[in-house]
């Protein structure tokens, strides 16, 4: 885009932008530590989220002697501020209904100091009233909200103040909403492909459900994995767990925080979707995941089986999934995912590793890791399968631990409790079979998998103070 084109879309939309920046940005920088909370900016984007999972129902208020939201027509609805100028908020939703037939637009104010601003204001076309269910529908720090609701009653979309703001999207929105109502609801449009990165938000109008199962993948949370350990800012990390990273999507979290986490276009490259001329094929896909699952970076390399686990096998039930069980089914796609690989192979022993690799063999010698049987031996419970799951390598998996007797070499925390099954492996001829048959981990990101791996065993109830960089400088024997 040229200089004067931006010159001539800013003064368009100058009044959208106000309206955004106008309200409290988001603290400057923070400590490095985890956040207790989120900050303003994510609270937002998890909101926009939880508003598209749920659709959740808008608390009906008082519109100046109308019940509002009126059943049967959308409605653009801003949630005020306590205290705080609201006109330009105001001017916004009577806009929108404005510029979409059968639109209304509302205030929902907080108290009657609020609504008398409001009032005073006099902004035409907007109608409204003190909301008193609002405040436990509306976040404080999120407001002034703009929310759009259907003709159901049902808040469809949102916008907080700091979140990222595009006009094209609302205007999706709001015809999709409009389209709704229609007895015979034509299609709704296929956008044109474009170069632009987007994000998911602006898919989520025509593809909810799309959307909801993304949303209950790992995908969905793959930055804020990096946020929780600090990482989220090193230019090292950030590439795999974001969309379009050097490729004119995400760049930084304050200005792109609709593109962080690994969305639609990481998968559905943006000038391909839509595209009648080159869209994406069967085979497009996996090269897309081989761009970030790379060895030492991933459980797998079998894309074709994991696409069960992400590319969208839920979508058919996704409507009814609560976005308070998204944590749950993210947690469960890793288990399973992480199990799924433990199970491709056979475990073959500590022993059988030893002979092309003393080195690192020596050091785990030294570890509590090569003891950990022993420990179950001194508090009598060698035989007890609860405690063999972590003191000993692959109980219960092909080739695993049986008993001491039977299986010597799979006592103990052995190779293959990090390492994966090695079955494979030992059989393997070239020297891409030996780097693809075994979990490694790449001296540039230990963390990808390993975390998974050791906290699988140091959980909470086992070793509740267990900190992984640290342990990992204990048990970590890279000799090269
Ligand atoms: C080449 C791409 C790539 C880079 C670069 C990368 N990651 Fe990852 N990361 C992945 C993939 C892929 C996964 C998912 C692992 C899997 O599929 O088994 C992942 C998963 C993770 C997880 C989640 C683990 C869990 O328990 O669920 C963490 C944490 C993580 N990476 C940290 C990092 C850190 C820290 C860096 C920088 C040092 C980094 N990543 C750089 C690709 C990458
Ligand atoms: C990890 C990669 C990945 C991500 C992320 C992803 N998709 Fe997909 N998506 C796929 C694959 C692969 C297919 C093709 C599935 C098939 O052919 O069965 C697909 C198919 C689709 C289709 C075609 C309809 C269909 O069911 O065949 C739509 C629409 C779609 N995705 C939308 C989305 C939206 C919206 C998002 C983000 C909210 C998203 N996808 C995120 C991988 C992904
Ligand atoms: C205005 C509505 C609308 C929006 C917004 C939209 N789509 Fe679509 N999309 C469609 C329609 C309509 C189809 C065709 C569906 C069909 O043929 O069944 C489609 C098809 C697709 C397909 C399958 C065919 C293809 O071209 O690959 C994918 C994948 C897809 N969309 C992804 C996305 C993603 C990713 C976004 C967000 C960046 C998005 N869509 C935004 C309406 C939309
Ligand atoms: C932009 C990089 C990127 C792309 C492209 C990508 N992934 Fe991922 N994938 C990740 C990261 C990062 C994670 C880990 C997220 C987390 O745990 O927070 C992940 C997690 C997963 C998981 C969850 C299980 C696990 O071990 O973490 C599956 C399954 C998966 N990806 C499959 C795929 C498939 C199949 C494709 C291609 C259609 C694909 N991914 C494309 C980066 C990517
Ligand atoms: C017959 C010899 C042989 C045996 C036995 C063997 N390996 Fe390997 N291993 C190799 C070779 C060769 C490589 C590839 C080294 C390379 O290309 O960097 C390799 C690579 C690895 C790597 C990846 C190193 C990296 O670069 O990150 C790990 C981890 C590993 N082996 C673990 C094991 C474990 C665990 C066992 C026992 C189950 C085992 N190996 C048994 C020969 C062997
Ligand atoms: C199969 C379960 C299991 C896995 C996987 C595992 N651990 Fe352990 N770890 C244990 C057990 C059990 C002990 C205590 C052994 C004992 O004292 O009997 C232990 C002990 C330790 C200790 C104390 C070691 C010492 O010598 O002081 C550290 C540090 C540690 N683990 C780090 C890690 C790290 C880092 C990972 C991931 C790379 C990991 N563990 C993976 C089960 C596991
Ligand atoms: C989910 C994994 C897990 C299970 C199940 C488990 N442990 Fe452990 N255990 C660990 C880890 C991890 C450590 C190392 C903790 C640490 O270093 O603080 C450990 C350490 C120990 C220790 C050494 C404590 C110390 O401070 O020296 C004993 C004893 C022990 N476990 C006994 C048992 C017994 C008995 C059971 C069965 C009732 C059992 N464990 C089941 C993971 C497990
Ligand atoms: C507690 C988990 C754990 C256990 C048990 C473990 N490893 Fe490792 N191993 C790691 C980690 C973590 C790394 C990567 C270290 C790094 O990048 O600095 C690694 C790296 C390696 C490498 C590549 C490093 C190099 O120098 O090439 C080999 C080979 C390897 N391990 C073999 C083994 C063998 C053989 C055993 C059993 C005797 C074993 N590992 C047991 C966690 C483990």
């Amino acid at each position: 885009m040229n200089r004067s084109r931006i010159f001539a879309l800013a003064l368009v939309f100058a009044p959208l932008v106000l309206w955004t920046t106008q309200a409290e940005d988001p603290p400057p920088d923070e400590p490095k530590k985890p956040p207790a909370e989120l900050r303003p900016l994510d609270q937002a984007w998890e909101w926009q989220m939880k508003v598209i999972c749920d659709w959740p129902e808008l608390p009906a208020f008082d519109a100046g002697g109308a019940k509002a939201p009126a059943k049967g027509k959308p409605a653009a609805v801003v949630v005020l501020a306590a205290g705080k100028d609201p006109a330009d908020a105001l001017r916004h939703a009577a806009g929108i209904a404005r510029r979409h037939d059968g639109f209304a637009a509302h205030w929902a104010a907080p108290d009657a100091d609020t609504a008398k601003l409001a009032a005073d204001a006099k902004v035409e076309g907007v109608t409204g009233g003190v909301a008193p269910d609002i405040d436990r529908f509306v976040p404080v720090p999120l407001r002034p909200a703009l929310l759009l609701v259907g003709a159901d009653g049902h808040v469809r979309f949102a916008h907080f103040p700091g979140a990222h703001w595009d006009p094209e999207l609302w205007a999706v929105e709001a015809r999709e909403l409009v389209r709704e109502t229609k007895t015979d609801p034509p299609p709704p449009d296929v956008p044109a492909a474009t170069t632009k990165y987007q994000g998911a938000l602006a898919c989520a109008a025509c593809h909810r459900d799309h959307f909801k199962d993304w949303l209950m993948t790992p995908h969905s949370t793959a930055l804020h994995e990096l946020r929780i350990i600090s990482r989220d800012e090193d230019p090292k990390c950030i590439g795999c767990h974001v969309a379009g990273w050097e490729k004119g999507g995400f760049s930084d979290r304050a200005t792109h925080r609709h593109l962080a986490d690994v969305q639609c276009e990481a998968c559905h490259v943006p000038e391909k979707t839509h595209s009648a001329t080159a869209p994406m094929g069967s085979k497009d896909y996996p090269v897309q995941c081989a761009g970030c699952h790379k060895a030492g970076f991933s459980f797998f390399q079998d894309f074709n089986s994991a696409m069960g686990y992400i590319a969208h096998a839920q979508a058919k039930g996704a409507g009814i999934i609560p976005f308070s069980a998204r944590q749950s089914y993210i947690d469960k796609i890793k288990r399973e995912m992480y199990l799924e690989t433990c199970a491709s192979s056979e475990y073959v022993g500590t022993d059988s590793c030893t002979t092309c690799h003393e080195k690192p063999h020596a050091q785990w010698a030294t570890t509590r890791h090569a003891k950990a049987f022993e420990t179950l031996v001194k508090a009598g419970k060698e035989a007890e399968p609860k405690c063999q799951k972590c003191h000993t390598t692959g109980p219960g998996l092909k080739g695993g631990f049986e008993s001491a007797a039977k299986t010597p070499d799979r006592r103990d925390v052995g190779c293959e409790s990090c390492h994966g099954p090695g079955g494979r492996h030992v059989a393997a001829k070239t020297p891409e079979e030996y780097r693809t048959s075994i979990f490694r981990f790449d001296e540039n990101c230990p963390t990808c998998v390993v975390q998974r791996i050791c906290r699988s065993c140091h959980d909470a109830d086992n070793d509740p103070d267990f900190d992984l960089f640290p342990a990992l400088q204990r048990v970590r024997h890279r000799d090269k």
